[in-house]
């Protein structure tokens, strides 16, 4: 039998993680048999919350969640843990500039990243959810130097599962026949959803994306800024935002980073730029990877039309304005 896998989750009392907790500990991210310790990180005043969320997972009664451990501290949250959820981040409140939120939520991920650094394992793997998770997870990895800073991810998966499911709904196929379909950039309104290197298998051919839709008009004009409104659109709906779909996600993106991604499809995720497609470097951008042995490689070669060039730098300029903006706020 495996030893217990600690895995962190912060923002444990909120709404993504009341989904996520429950994927992770009936063994859909780290595999159905490995037994698994969950941390669960929030702030003081959510403690009674806590609480009901610790019984409602002692109530689910799973074989293989062989610990609970509710904490308002960052010492106890993130000692010895092998994989962490960053969820929790302060939400956008009305009259709040985009600048106030990036200002009071990169100081918690500064002390978040200062915590893993000192009590996390040396290989723990760090998925950044809460907003703005691209730069969120920067400035986490640049206090924490003892772990190696592609450790660090955003999420994005959640905008590559959006697109996935918009492509097949056009076409009329099941989600599974839609694959490689990419998210670059940053997790904002700038992202840039392209479909020209997916796949789409139709009555058993697999075809290009732009062969199987067969209508570039609807690409370019409803498939991207839908993926980019999505979220917007979902709060319009539920008066909240995404949780179930961002929760899936987060289990999507950790599992293919610990388990793999299968042969020839390549998936989303925020890394650490090298430059790749001439992407500024040292932001954490989100690029089509293939991941094999708990690392993640930048999938290479893809040609970049002239309108994408031009959106992966749109994309690309925000998020160094972000970080600036971030090194700005912590340093005052
Ligand atoms: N990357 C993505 O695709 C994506 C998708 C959806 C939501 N999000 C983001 O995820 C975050 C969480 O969303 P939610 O709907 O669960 O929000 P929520 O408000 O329901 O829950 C957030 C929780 O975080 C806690 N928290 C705040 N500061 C904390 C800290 N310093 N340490 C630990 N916990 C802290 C809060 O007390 C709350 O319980 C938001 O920032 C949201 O914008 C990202």
């Amino acid at each position: 039998m495996a030893e217990p896998l600690r895995v962190v989750v912060t923002g444990a009392a909120g709404q993504i993680a009341y989904s996520l907790l429950y994927m992770v500990a009936k063994g859909d991210v780290f595999g159905p048999e490995q037994p698994i310790i969950l941390h669960l990180l929030d702030i003081p005043v959510m403690m009674g919350v806590l609480e009901g969320v610790v019984m409602e997972l002692a109530d689910c009664a799973l074989p293989f969640l062989r610990g609970v451990v509710p904490t308002d501290d960052p010492a106890v949250a993130f000692k010895d843990v092998s994989a962490a959820f960053l969820v929790g981040a302060m939400p956008r409140r009305e009259g709040m500039e985009r600048k106030d939120l990036l200002g009071a939520n990169v100081k918690i991920f500064k002390v978040q990243g200062e915590a893993l650094d000192k009590y996390a394992k040396k290989d723990v793997k760090v998925l950044v959810v809460g907003n703005p998770a691209n730069t969120n997870a920067l400035i986490c990895s640049r206090y924490a130097p003892s772990i190696p800073r592609e450790n660090f991810t955003a999420m994005t998966r959640l905008d590559q599962n959006r697109a996935q499911a918009q492509i097949a709904a056009k076409v009329g196929v099941p989600i599974q026949q839609v694959s490689n379909v990419i998210i670059w950039g940053n997790h904002s309104s700038t992202q840039f959803p392209d479909a020209a290197h997916a796949s789409v298998t139709v009555n058993g051919q697999t075809l290009s994306a732009p062969e199987a839709v067969k209508d570039s008009a609807w690409l370019d004009t409803v498939f991207v800024p839908t993926v980019q409104k999505r979220g917007a659109a979902v709060i319009a709906a539920r008066k909240m935002s995404s949780a179930m779909s961002a929760a899936k996600a987060a289990s999507d993106h950790m599992r293919d980073w610990f388990l793999g991604t299968a042969p020839g499809r390549f998936v989303s995720m925020g890394v650490l730029s090298d430059g790749s497609y001439g992407a500024p470097k040292d932001v954490v951008f989100s690029f089509p990877v293939t991941t094999k042995n708990g690392k993640w490689e930048i999938v290479q070669g893809l040609t970049i039309s002239d309108s994408a060039r031009k959106s992966l730098d749109v994309t690309g300029k925000e998020l160094e304005e972000e970080r600036k903006e971030a090194i700005a706020v912590i340093e005052a």
